[in-house]
């Protein structure tokens, strides 16, 4: 090694008049016979030309060689140590699966190596030594199934690497040591099954990762931890990514972020909520259905937000709240059926809306977009109506400044019916209230106290899909009037209620034990839950007569022994048939003398 390059070095500074000389006399500076040197300058192209080896006679002033598409299968060392000025070599879609240590010694100028579409397995020791200024090295598509500790080591100026379609299964902890200066990685179609944390935290300069096509089902907490430079993440394709940990991107102070054509069912805000300088967030075709509002105003300053082919169906009201910057919004493809003004902090400061591929509905709702339909990007398409029937199919850019009657309307909402205004239910029953509108756009149903708050979905007292107001085992304290609101983007109507409690006997009737103490008796009469039962199947008053006769008798026979109390009172209230909430209960006062 150090015999090949010291002597270059050393001429370094005479290289240009070496050339000269080399040109002058001739000495193996023509053009190899297969080749094509008169195309650009400097340049020796001899792509696709079933060469088996580097050919002979290569004009040491090259600056580009292409050897793609041959037949080579090994590259020797020091083979090419010759073409000191040489700045780019592709040797892209051959059969190499050995590169010798060494095989690109003396090449100290070049700045691109395309090794991609070849069948190397290892990258050994020392392959890459010498190529002290390539700043790309292309090994895609390869058979690279490890990368062990160092084996890029020599690159001190490389920028960027890629590495994907290779069978990479392991990446050591120290496998991009040395790559001091490497901005840009993209790993993609690999066999890796974790994201390799370790190997990439030792990139000092990485600006920007591409992690696609990858079989990872999950980024643990801290995993990108050590990439504090990290500008520009992006993470397509993984299947199996149905959620981001809260600490996933931890450590992380990204600019760019996409996660696109993964698993993901929401917009993973937790994950997100530190990066505050994220300016572009992409979330498309992820199973996304809702941007819910305000839950992205840690972003503060986000201007882009792309979200296309995810199955949106509704952005809420303040749902950009707090993005002062905000400018781009990309939800073409989706099942928005409108989008509200009120979802922006400032709809002027919007540039860009894709909104095409929705099932608009042209209502009252859509009227800001209208109007700023002239000064709007919509992209290559605009977005069109889906309805109502008068107006569908038809673009925002078709209509014209005065619009006919009866387009971009809206119906306020007015209840249409409703349950009784009274309802009287027993204590510990099930109470309903219904309640529904009509209006266009279809109102939503909602419900409250009149001083108190919205009812909510869960709960005791909750408020069902349909808009059904459902208590359950009513209480005392649930008596009082209930509103029940019904509004859309036009208007709102509603409509009181009153529930009336009926408070019920306690339940001690139930088949409880029975315990009845006759006072200077021969001890406590006692009638345990089997025994209830039993005299609820005979019939309450065969009991009583046989109770009667009984403490009769042990009445009279305390009365002779001197220690009397005249009477005894049990009370006695028989378990209501269940279904049967009319007869109160069977209530039983004995009194016996
Ligand atoms: C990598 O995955 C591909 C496709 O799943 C498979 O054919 C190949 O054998 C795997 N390679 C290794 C080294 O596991
Ligand atoms: C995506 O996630 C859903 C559940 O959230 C799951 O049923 C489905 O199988 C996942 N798809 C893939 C490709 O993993
Ligand atoms: C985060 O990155 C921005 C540039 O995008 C930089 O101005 C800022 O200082 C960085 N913050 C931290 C904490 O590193
Ligand atoms: C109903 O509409 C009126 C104005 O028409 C508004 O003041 C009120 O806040 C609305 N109520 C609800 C519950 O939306
Ligand atoms: C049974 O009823 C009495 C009064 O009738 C009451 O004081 C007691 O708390 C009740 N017991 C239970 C378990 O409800
Ligand atoms: C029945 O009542 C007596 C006296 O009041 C009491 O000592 C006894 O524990 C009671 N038995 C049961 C099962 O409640």
């Amino acid at each position: 090694m150090a015999t090949a390059t010291t002597p270059q070095q050393a001429w370094h500074p005479w290289r240009p008049l070496l050339v000269l000389l080399l040109l002058l006399g001739g000495g193996g500076g023509g053009c190899p016979a297969a080749c094509d040197c008169t195309s650009r300058p400097r340049a020796v192209l001899c792509a696709h030309r079933r060469l088996e080896a580097v050919p002979g006679g290569l004009p040491p002033d090259t600056e580009l060689l292409d050897l793609s598409g041959n037949r080579l299968w090994g590259l020797q060392r020091g083979m090419l140590s010759r073409l000191g000025l040489l700045q780019e070599l592709d040797l892209s879609d051959n059969q190499l699966s050995a590169l010798e240590p060494g095989a690109f010694l003396g090449l100290q100028s070049l700045l691109t190596l395309r090794l991609r579409g070849n069948r190397l397995r290892i990258l050994g020791p020392g392959v890459f030594s010498g190529l002290s200024a390539l700043t790309l090295l292309d090994l895609r598509l390869n058979q690279i199934v490890l990368f062990l500790d160092g084996a890029f080591g020599e690159l001190g100026s490389l920028q960027q690497l890629e590495v994907g379609d290779n069978h990479l299964v392991f990446v050591a902890p120290g496998a991009f040591a040395g790559l001091a200066k490497l901005r840009s990685l993209t790993l993609e179609r690999c066999n890796l099954s974790t994201v390799p944390g370790p190997a990439l935290a030792r990139l000092p300069e990485l600006g920007a990762l591409r992690l696609r096509d990858l079989d990872i089902g999950r980024l643990p907490a801290g995993a990108l931890g050590g990439l504090g430079q990290l500008q520009e993440l992006e993470i397509h394709r993984w299947p199996a990514l149905e959620a981001l940990e809260p600490g996933s991107l931890a450590g992380l102070n990204l600019s760019s972020l996409a996660i696109t054509r993964c698993n993901l069912s929401a917009v993973p805000f937790q994950a997100l909520r530190h990066l505050s300088f994220l300016r572009v967030l992409d979330l498309s075709q992820n199973p996304i259905s809702a941007i819910p509002a305000r839950r992205l105003s840690p972003l503060v300053r986000l201007q882009e937000l792309r979200l296309s082919g995810a199955g949106l169906t509704s952005i809420a009201a303040h749902a950009f709240h707090g993005l002062t910057a905000f400018h781009l919004l990309d939800v073409a493809d989706n099942a928005l059926q409108t989008l509200e003004e009120t979802a922006f902090p400032s709809p002027d400061k919007l540039v860009t809306l894709r909104l095409s591929g929705n099932p608009l509905t042209c209502d009252c709702r859509l009227l800001w977009l209208l109007r700023l339909r002239g000064r709007l990007d919509f992209g290559s398409s605009a977005p069109a109506c889906a309805g109502p029937q008068h107006v569908q199919g038809k673009s925002l850019r078709e209509f014209s400044d005065i619009l006919p009657p009866g387009h971009f309307t809206c119906q306020p909402a007015l209840i249409r019916k409703s349950g009784p205004r009274w309802v009287i239910a027993e204590e510990g029953r099930r109470a309903i209230f219904s309640c529904s509108g009509d209006g266009d756009p279809a109102p939503t149903v909602s419900w409250m106290r009149p001083q108190g708050a919205w009812l909510g979905r869960a709960g005791r007292v909750r408020v069902l899909e349909d808009g059904t107001l459902e208590i359950r085992s009513v209480q005392l304290r649930d008596r009082g009037p209930y509103v029940c609101v019904v509004s859309n983007v036009a208007g709102n109507d509603s409509l009181r209620t009153w529930l009336e409690v009926i408070q019920v006997e306690p339940p001690n009737g139930t088949l409880s034990d029975l315990n009845i103490t006759v006072p200077g008796g021969p001890g406590p009469f006692f009638l345990d839950s089997r025994g209830v039962a039993m005299v609820l199947a005979v019939g309450f008053l065969p009991f009583l007569t046989s109770v009667t006769l009984c403490f009769g008798l042990i009445a009279l026979w305390s009365k002779s022994k001197g220690r009397v109390k005249h009477h005894v009172t049990f009370d006695f209230v028989a378990p209501r048939p269940s279904g049967d909430k009319k007869s109160g209960g069977n209530r039983v006062t004995a009194k016996l003398f």
